[in-house]
C-alpha cells in the first residue's frame, strides 16, 4: 500500500526569533491565503490528502511537538504520529518512519516529504508523486527524489544530475548526487543544465530505504532494527528513549542519496514542475509576506518611509515597527526580541542565535 510520512521535526534556527526551539516554523501560521492563516505543516497535510487518504499519513516528529502536532491536524491518526525522543536529523527521522510503516506493512511504497514548503498548484505536486509511485511498480528498488528546476546556484540545496530517461514518461535515471555544494560548484552545476535540485521530498520502499540505511549507514539501521524488534507499546518507547539519541546524527541526503547514487541504476529523479519555495531563511519567508511597490515584505503593525526590499515584521499587535531610508533589511520584532541584520546576512542568523544561546 501506498504511504507518506511528513518530516517535522526541524528547528528552523535561520527564521529566529519567531521559529523557536518551542515553536519550530512548520508549525507557526505562516501561510496567508484565502484559507486563512495556517502552518506549513498543515499545508504539507492536505497537500498529501490529493493522493492519499488521510490514514496513509504518517507525521515523524520530535516528541516535544506531539502535542502541537496533534492540535495542528486533527485528521492525523494517533497510530500514525512517531515522535522522537531526541533530533538525530533526517537520515534517522525517515528510518525510524520506514521501520514503524514496514512494521505494519511490509510491502509498503513510501513517500517522503517536507514539512516547510509552500507548493503550487497541488495537482502538479500530486501528479509528480503518482509518477513517483508509478516508478516503483517497474523499479522496486529505487531511490527516487523529486527534482525541482534551480533557479539560483544556491548552496542550501542538494543538486541531483539527471541522466537517461527511464521508462516512466516524467522520470529519469541520477547520474549522481550532491548535497549543498559549495558555491562555485553550485555555479557549475547550475550553467550546465544538468541538475535538478532535490526538493528533499522522496518516494521509496519503506523496505529499500531500510535497505539502503544498512549498507551506507549500518549503525543507524542497527538500532532502528532493535527498536522495531521490541512489540509495540512501553518496551519499544524504552527501546527507543535508550537507543535513537545514540544514532550517528546525519541528514538522509548526505548518508544515503550520495552514496546511492552512485551505484548505477538506484537513483532516479521525477520532475517537479511547480512553484516551490523552501521556506528556510527570511528571504524565502518574505514570499510569502505582502509586498509594496519598494519591494518591502511586511506582516503586523509596520510603517516605512522611502524604504526599500526590506523584510519587516512585527509579531506583537500592540508593537509597531517604524522604518525610514532603511534598505535591503530584515526587521523581526517579538514579544522578548527583536532581531535586524541585512538580507545579504539572513543565512548567519542561525549563527547569531548560537551567539545568543552562547552569551543570553
Ligand atoms: N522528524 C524529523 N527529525 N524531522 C526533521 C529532522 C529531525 O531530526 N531534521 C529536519 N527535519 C525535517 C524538517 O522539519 C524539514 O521538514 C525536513 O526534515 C528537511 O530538513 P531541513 O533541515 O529543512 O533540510 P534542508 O532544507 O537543509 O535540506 C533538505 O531539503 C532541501 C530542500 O528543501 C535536503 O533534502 C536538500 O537536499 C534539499 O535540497
Ligand atoms: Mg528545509
Amino acid at each position: 500500500m501506498q504511504h507518506a510520512v511528513i518530516m517535522a521535526g526541524g528547528s528552523g534556527t535561520r527564521l529566529w526569533p519567531l521559529s523557536r526551539a518551542a515553536r519550530p516554523k512548520q508549525l507557526l501560521d505562516v501561510v496567508a491565503d484565502g484559507a486563512g492563516a495556517h502552518s506549513l505543516l498543515a499545508e504539507a497535510f492536505t497537500r498529501l490528502q490529493a493522493v492519499l487518504p488521510a490514514e496513509q499519513i504518517w507525521v515523524c516528529t520530535a516528541a516535544r511537538y506531539g502535542d502541537q502536532v496533534r492540535a495542528a491536524l486533527p485528521e492525523l491518526r494517533a497510530d500514525r504520529l512517531v515522535l522522537e525522543p531526541v533530533a538525530r536529523d533526517t537520515a534517522n527521522a525517515v528510518g525510524l518512519a520506514a521501520a514503524l510503516v514496514a512494521d505494519v506493512d511490509p510491502d509498503a511504497e513510501l513517500a517522503v516529504v517536507s514539512a516547510d514548503h509552500v507548493i503550487r498548484p497541488v495537482e502538479r505536486f500530486a501528479d509528480a508523486l503518482r509518477t513517483a509511485y508509478d516508478l516503483l511498480a517497474v523499479r522496486p528498488r529505487a531511490l527516487v527524489t523529486l527534482g525541482v528546476t534551480p533557479t539560483s546556484p544556491a548552496t542550501g540545496f542538494g543538486y541531483v544530475q539527471k541522466g537517461a530517461a527511464t521508462e516512466v514518461a516524467g522520470a529519469s535515471e541520477a547520474a549522481s548526487f550532491r548535497e549543498k555544494p559549495d558555491r562555485a560548484t553550485a555555479e557549475q552545476y547550475l550553467a550546465s543544465g544538468e541538475y535538478v535540485w532535490n526538493s528533499g521530498m522522496f518516494v521509496w520502499r519503506a523496505q529499500t530505504v531500510l535497505d539502503a540505511l544498512a549498507d551506507h549507514l549500518p549503525e543507524s539501521a542497527a538500532g532502528l532494527g532493535r527498536i522495531v524488534a521490541a512489540p509495540a507499546g512501553p518496551e519499544r518507547e524504552a527501546v527507543l528513549a535508550e537507543v535513537f539519541p545514540t544514532l550517528p546524527k546525519i541528514s538522509v541526503d548526505y548518508a544515503v542519496l550520495e552514496p546511492a547514487a552512485a551505484e548505477p541504476g538506484r537513483v532516479a529523479v521525477v520532475d517537479l514542475d511547480v512553484d516551490w519555495l523552501d521556506v528556510g531563511s527570511w528571504p524565502a519567508l518574505a514570499h510569502t509576506l505582502s509586498t509594496d511597490a519598494a519591494g518591502n515584505a511586511t506582516r503586523g503593525l509596520t510603517v516605512l518611509l522611502d524604504s526599500s526590499g526590506n523584510v519587516v515584521l512585527s509579531d506583537d499587535p500592540d508593537h509597531l515597527v517604524a522604518l525610514v531610508g532603511v534598505r535591503d533589511s530584515v526587521v523581526v520584532h517579538t514579544a522578548d526580541v527583536t532581531m535586524v541584520c541585512p538580507v545579504g546576512d539572513a543565512e548567519r542568523v542561525k549563527q547569531l542565535l548560537a551567539t545568543v544561546e552562547e552569551r543570553c
